[in-house]
């Protein structure tokens, strides 16, 4: 039975996606590599067991410069965006969406971040991207920093720990706005900022094998600052275009307490508090939040500020708030069960389904968080990735039969519909992502989550040619008559 939902005719409507997992030509026009491509696609014999991704020493990233094990850098890859991005917009278009949410690579802007000027082949590469989009109609959402700063960043200044690297990336990002405010309407300076902790292991940290924890926080916590001072500098610059809108961009995942313990519903806000709020209180109301004060006592966390930090973050707040929501879990003052293959270490739930990642499926979620940021902020909201990963190959069709995905996407629609109802002023919404794209926490092609499958497999074998989905079609659909 179709069901018709409820959108405002303005919804944006598109698909996200990020340079290091769709551009490939990692070597050309004067690009350098980025921690995002210093990482080898490793094939786990158990795709549940996910203990052999984690062990990059800082010699294995030096290492990689040279490909001295013959590994396979999936990121230096892509999906060869950089080639066929014309034949991509127009597949976006025809599937009809409004909005392409795409990054740019900082290394190919600033190769290796300190240079004096920018690298003019990068910038003309972006700017026929952009013209492509103009041509076709779609709005372009940037962000400005999707996990891939310039590996010689962290080799040369130890990364965001270091307040030079604040000026190189606001000379980066002044550089993109300056260049391309007529194209780009929505920007959002950093991926999941919340993520850091992560991703400082990745190049902004080098090894962090061995610190201790309180080191690792510590020093997670000062690159944090920094990049918000960064962030905050980037806004403050931005005023002067008046058809821009700059928002944050937060890794979301609804969690609740395992169950009605006292105990557990305070752990459970305890963990919202410093995981997920914390990073959307500062940069909403441009000062740290007093949990946070306690928090970083308790932990020996002591951050390093300059005269006039206070100041920007308090004086450039963020327009909108933009999220990624995929999935949700549980919460226990002691340990909880995890569900299997999941590198983001989520407790189970038994009323929820799991994908093969260990993902548990959950849009009800959805609508509770759009509720509980609409109800804490009141900003304008944007569901900047939301998507199902699954193993997938092409059938003698030519296609794939996706309807899991075509449910899941449909279930998420019907719960965004619900939060506008309740009153949520929620704008827009990018899938992640439109077509297959290479995976950023497991390094590999076999994660689909495409209305457009890919021909590439996880070593980059293949003709490359892409081929629509059933979920496509549905979208299609979708757009024309909003039923479900
Ligand atoms: C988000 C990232 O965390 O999740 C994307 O912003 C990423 O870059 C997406 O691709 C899905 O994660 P994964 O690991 O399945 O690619």
């Amino acid at each position: 039975m179709n069901k018709k939902l409820e959108f405002p005719n303005d919804f944006l409507w598109g698909g996200a996606t990020a340079a290091t997992q769709i551009e490939g030509a990692y070597n050309v026009d004067g690009k350098s590599l980025s921690v995002m491509e210093m990482i080898p696609f490793i094939e786990l014999k158990d795709r549940k067991d996910l203990s052999q991704t984690r062990k990059l020493t800082t010699q294995d990233l030096i290492d990689s410069i040279e490909n001295k094990k013959g590994l396979h850098y999936p990121k230096r890859y892509g999906i060869d965006f950089y080639h066929r991005y014309k034949e991509d917009i127009a597949l976006f278009k025809e599937a009809g969406m409004k909005i392409f949410r795409m990054s740019v690579a900082w290394t190919r802007i600033f190769p290796n971040g300190d240079e004096a000027e920018p690298n003019k082949r990068g910038l003309e590469f972006y700017r026929s991207v952009f013209e492509e989009c103009k041509k076709q109609g779609l709005e372009v959402m940037v962000t400005i920093n999707h996990f891939d700063m310039p590996f010689s960043i962290t080799q040369n200044y130890g990364g965001w720990k270091n307040r030079k690297v604040i000026d190189m990336y606001f000379k980066y990002a002044k550089t993109l706005i300056d260049e391309f405010h007529e194209y780009v309407k929505y920007w959002l300076p950093f991926n999941e900022i919340n993520l850091g902790v992560l991703f400082s292991a990745m190049g902004l940290e080098g090894s962090t094998e061995d610190k201790s924890l309180a080191e690792r926080l510590a020093g997670t916590y000062q690159d944090l600052h920094n990049q918000l001072v960064a962030q905050a500098k980037f806004i403050e610059y931005a005023k002067k275009f008046n058809n821009t809108k700059v928002g944050c961009m937060v890794a979301d995942a609804t969690t609740y307490a395992l169950d009605c313990n006292p105990i557990n519903v305070l752990e459970n806000q305890q963990k919202e508090q410093m995981k997920k709020f914390f990073y959307y209180d500062v940069m909403t109301t441009g000062e740290y939040p007093s949990y946070s004060k306690r928090y970083f006592k308790e932990n020996g966390i002591s951050i390093v500020k300059e005269n006039g930090d206070d100041e920007i973050l308090k004086n450039n707040t963020v327009e909108f708030i933009s999220f990624s929501y995929y999935m949700s879990s549980t919460i226990a003052k002691e340990e909880v069960e995890l569900t299997e293959g999941n590198l983001m270490k989520m407790g189970k739930n038994p009323f929820l389904v799991a994908t093969e990642w260990g993902w548990q499926i959950d849009p009800l979620g959805l609508r509770y968080c759009l509720n509980q940021l609409w109800d804490r902020y009141h900003l304008p909201l944007f569901i900047s990735e939301n998507g199902m990963g699954v193993l997938e190959t092409l059938n003698e069709k030519n296609t794939v039969e996706d309807d899991y995905r075509i449910e899941y996407l449909g279930k998420h629609f019907e719960q965004m519909s619900e939060a506008i109802k309740d009153g949520v002023n929620l704008f827009g919404y990018t899938m992640w992502t439109p077509i297959d794209v290479v995976s950023a926490g497991s390094n590999e092609m076999s994660k689909r989550y495409g209305l457009i499958y890919v021909d590439y497999d996880d070593y980059h074998k293949g003709t490359g040619n892409r081929f629509k989905k059933k979920s496509f079609y549905w979208f299609q659909n979708f757009m024309k008559t909003k039923e479900i």
